[in-house]
């Protein structure tokens, strides 16, 4: 991994940024393995550094693996590393979230395009044009989430239930899921923000929870096992979240625990909503089944869990959704519901 720095003086840090101090350029990332209780950055000036940061979650989303892979691309080329091995190593550092691979091989494209003595800054511009591009889609999906969830739950005074982290910690803008609960926050919509803590690695009770206080929402963290009960007590209008990957069906891979949230919502006649960028979902994936869950170590499990030694853990990071448990999957080209692929495919322009 990178080294880690003291961060600079100011109130808002982005999860992700490009560098160019007179040593060469550097890839700085908030460290989100250390939030809430620090926030520090990781400076990233080779490939390998970055790999490892991508590993270990310092960095991690689904549209921000995409930017850290693209300027991964661009740290590669501009500091004189072998650009098709780093792609490829960049591309594998993650299998399940495929803004990862979509955003190397944007960056790497350019790249390749370029005449030699331009390449490298042809992948910087691309790696930044990716990063605003992501910013409008936050943006766009926010517009469009807000206006479903006011034709989905009449009256406003939404309780929305979330897992994972979505927000600004994982976009260049503010986010997929969270960002359009930001949207009904600051429209006086929200009245209660349900956040899932995410076992094992929390990143709702760390990172949702981190940046709903910093946003002044109205809050409250369950344990992932008691979102059951919510639901009995009529306590939830919707289920916002977003997304690793979307096959060309519609089933959704995002983080492990989302699809019992759906079967619940089901149930319960609840909204369950996806909001992710066109750049989440992958045609060329057909269906659930063919979708990669990334396994990750028991350790994750065990270290949370304190349970006998020598103990085994299964640990898949994320789960896959059926199409027909989606009410809709919010996209910033406009809303797919219901959720074919026809549907799906139309709004990939
Ligand atoms: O393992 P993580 O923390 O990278 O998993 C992230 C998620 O599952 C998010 O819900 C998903 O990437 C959508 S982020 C907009």
């Amino acid at each position: 991994m990178g080294d880690h720095i003291t961060r600079p003086e100011n109130d808002f840090i982005p999860a992700l940024r490009w560098e160019e101090p007179p040593e060469g350029p550097v890839l700085v990332l908030l460290d989100q393995t250390r939030l809430p209780q620090e926030e520090v950055e990781l400076a990233c000036t080779d490939v390998q550094g970055l790999v490892g940061a991508i590993g270990s979650l310092a960095v991690r989303g689904a549209p921000l693996l995409g930017l850290a892979g693209a300027y991964g691309v661009a740290l590669a080329a501009a500091r004189g590393y072998d650009v098709e091995e780093a792609a490829e190593l960049l591309a594998r550092a993650r299998p399940t979230a495929v803004n990862l691979a979509y955003g190397v091989h944007r960056a790497l494209g350019a790249y390749r395009e370029a005449e030699p003595e331009h390449a490298a800054a042809a992948a910087l511009a691309e790696a930044r044009a990716l990063h605003a591009e992501d910013a409008e889609a936050s943006a766009a999906m926010a517009g469009h989430g807000k206006q479903l969830l006011a034709e989905l739950v009449p009256g406003g005074g939404y309780r929305v239930l979330t897992h994972c982290n979505t927000g600004a910690l994982v976009s260049g803008g503010q986010g997929t899921a969270l960002g359009v609960v930001l949207a009904a926050h600051r429209a006086g919509e929200l009245r209660r923000l349900w956040v899932d803590e995410t076992r094992p690695l929390l990143q709702g009770a760390r990172l949702t929870a981190y940046e709903a206080a910093r946003a002044g929402m109205p809050y409250t963290l369950l344990t992932d096992n008691a979102a059951g009960s919510l639901f009995t007590a009529g306590e939830v209008d919707a289920v916002l979240v977003g997304a690793d990957r979307i096959a060309a069906d519609g089933s959704t891979a995002n983080k492990v625990g989302t699809y019992p949230l759906s079967v619940l919502a089901r149930y319960h006649h609840v909204p369950f909503v996806v909001v992710a960028p066109t750049t989440t979902i992958d045609l060329g994936t057909p269906d659930g089944p063919s979708i990669e869950v990334e396994q990750r170590s028991g350790a994750e499990v065990t270290d949370l869990a304190p349970s006998p030694l020598g103990t085994q853990a299964y640990n898949p990071a994320f789960d896959v959704t059926p199409p027909e448990l989606i009410t809709a999957i919010v996209t910033e080209n406009g809303v797919v519901s219901p959720v074919t692929a026809e549907t799906l495919a139309a709004v990939c322009r």
